[in-house]
């Protein structure tokens, strides 16, 4: 019998010690394919099971595939204290299917069966991956625990939407194992899919003086493009990050330019254009500017207040199109109507690779929020769609858009971990 050899390991995950925790989800038996990748992978693979996923799966099966025992039982007299010697060696937990119970467990501390147990003793990573019915997921104890273990720098991933168990449509499923190895690569620092670019990244609004007392400005919170630094940063870029004012802690690791007005972003931003290779302007930059402003404050009393004449500031987008070389140009459209068209429009207008298109009027979207949805569209016309999630996920996504854009890039090469799990979002 012949025997398809095995996929070659990739470097990303090759080694890692990881614990894939799986609890009682009718989703379980998905914990086997992604077992099976991460064992392709190169990981070194524990499953730890609690009680009610024994009912749905055989600790055999696991056992089989991972090539090592199955933890199960907190007391079984041949395990140990093997939990906490698990917890102690792991690069990283996965605990993919999450039932409500094990997220409220691991919101709240609690440790009364193995896995619970061992994620409390862990101080590696942990990404979870809810699977649920709809409603639960939706319901505010399952919502405030998803954040309390965000806030506590846990990884969760969105579940999908689409047919559940009870045969419903909603927003429960498990996400698939290529998602969930994504998010596992991107959370423990593995995929260096962007080393070799140089990213200028724009956040956060301008301000622009009408003496030096006011200023108009707009909503901008920076989040998003904070999130874009970062991931880029994270997946082995060289970035630089051009602020306006924000409430955001300047990133580690990232040359960070504070700006505060359209002229002075335009000018950080030109200025290093020739040593970039990706562009994301995910600045709210304003278009006008009033045209005088006022050397003195101005008193309530004066008359200028009852007309403050604006003048147009620099589109920074088209001009780093008129003098670009090779770089990616990447831009925003913050909308309140007709999304789609007015990216289009965009994108073409302003000679861009990528533009993100997002409804900023829609609750969970856009200024402020820790949330985004977005319509991508790029220079072939591909459009897709990003429901609402985490904007340091959407981040992930719109870094490998551009990577898509970019077949010959330095970070991409086919046969690397990038190129084998890179996403294809259309
Ligand atoms: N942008 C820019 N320079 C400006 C204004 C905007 O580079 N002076 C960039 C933004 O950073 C964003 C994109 O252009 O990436 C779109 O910005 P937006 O304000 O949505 O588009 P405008 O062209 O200003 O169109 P409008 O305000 O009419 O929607």
């Amino acid at each position: 019998m012949s025997q398809a050899s095995p996929p070659a390991p990739q470097p990303g995950l090759f080694g890692k010690q990881l614990v894939l925790g799986v609890t009682g989800s009718i989703a379980a038996y998905k914990a086997v394919v992604l077992l099976r990748r991460l064992v392709q992978e190169g990981a070194e693979v524990s499953v730890v099971m609690t009680e009610s996923a024994t009912r749905f799966l055989s600790p055999l099966t696991f056992e089989i595939l991972s090539g090592r025992a199955v933890t199960t039982d907190l007391f079984a007299a041949n395990q140990g204290m093997r939990h906490l010697a698990l917890a102690d060696q792991a690069d990283g937990i996965v605990i993919a299917p999450a039932t409500a119970n094990m997220l409220a467990k691991l919101a709240l501390g609690l440790a009364d069966d193995v896995l619970s147990t061992m994620a409390l003793a862990a101080t590696c990573p942990l990404i979870v991956a809810p699977a649920m019915d709809g409603e639960m997921w939706n319901h505010p104890t399952v919502q405030a625990h998803a954040e309390t273990l965000r806030a506590r720098g846990v990884t969760v991933l969105q579940p999908e939407e689409g047919m559940l168990a009870s045969g419903d449509v909603g927003k429960g499923r498990l996400p698939d194992e290529t998602t969930i190895l994504s998010a596992i690569e991107a959370r423990l620092c593995l995929r260096q899919d962007w080393a070799g670019q140089r990213v200028l990244v724009s956040a956060g609004p301008t301000q622009e003086a009408i003496d030096p007392v006011r200023f108009i400005s707009n909503r901008s919170s920076g989040k998003m493009g904070y999130a874009l630094a970062l991931a880029a940063r994270r997946r082995g870029a060289e970035v630089v990050l051009v602020s306006g004012p924000t409430a955001l802690r300047a990133p580690a690791g990232i040359e960070y330019v504070p700006v505060n007005t359209a002229e002075e972003m335009g000018k950080a931003i030109v200025s290093r254009f020739t040593w970039s290779t990706v562009v994301i302007m995910a600045a709210a930059v304003a278009d006008f500017r009033p045209a005088r402003p006022s050397h003195g404050k101005l008193k309530k009393t004066e008359s200028a207040w009852r007309r403050i004449e604006f003048e147009p500031t620099e589109d920074i987008l088209e001009t780093l199109a008129k003098q670009r070389a090779t770089q990616v140009l990447v831009g925003f459209a913050a909308e309140t109507e007709a999304v789609l068209d007015h990216a289009q429009q965009k994108l073409v207008r302003k000679g861009l690779d990528l533009i993100v298109g997002n409804n900023v009027a829609t609750e969970g979207c856009g200024f402020g929020s820790d949330t985004n949805a977005a319509i991508l569209v790029d220079r072939t016309g591909r459009v897709t769609r990003f429901d609402a999630m985490p904007k340091r996920e959407l981040a992930e996504r719109i870094l490998d858009a551009v990577q898509a854009l970019t077949p010959t890039s330095p970070g991409h090469h086919p046969e690397s971990p990038s190129g084998a799990h890179k996403r294809t979002n259309a």
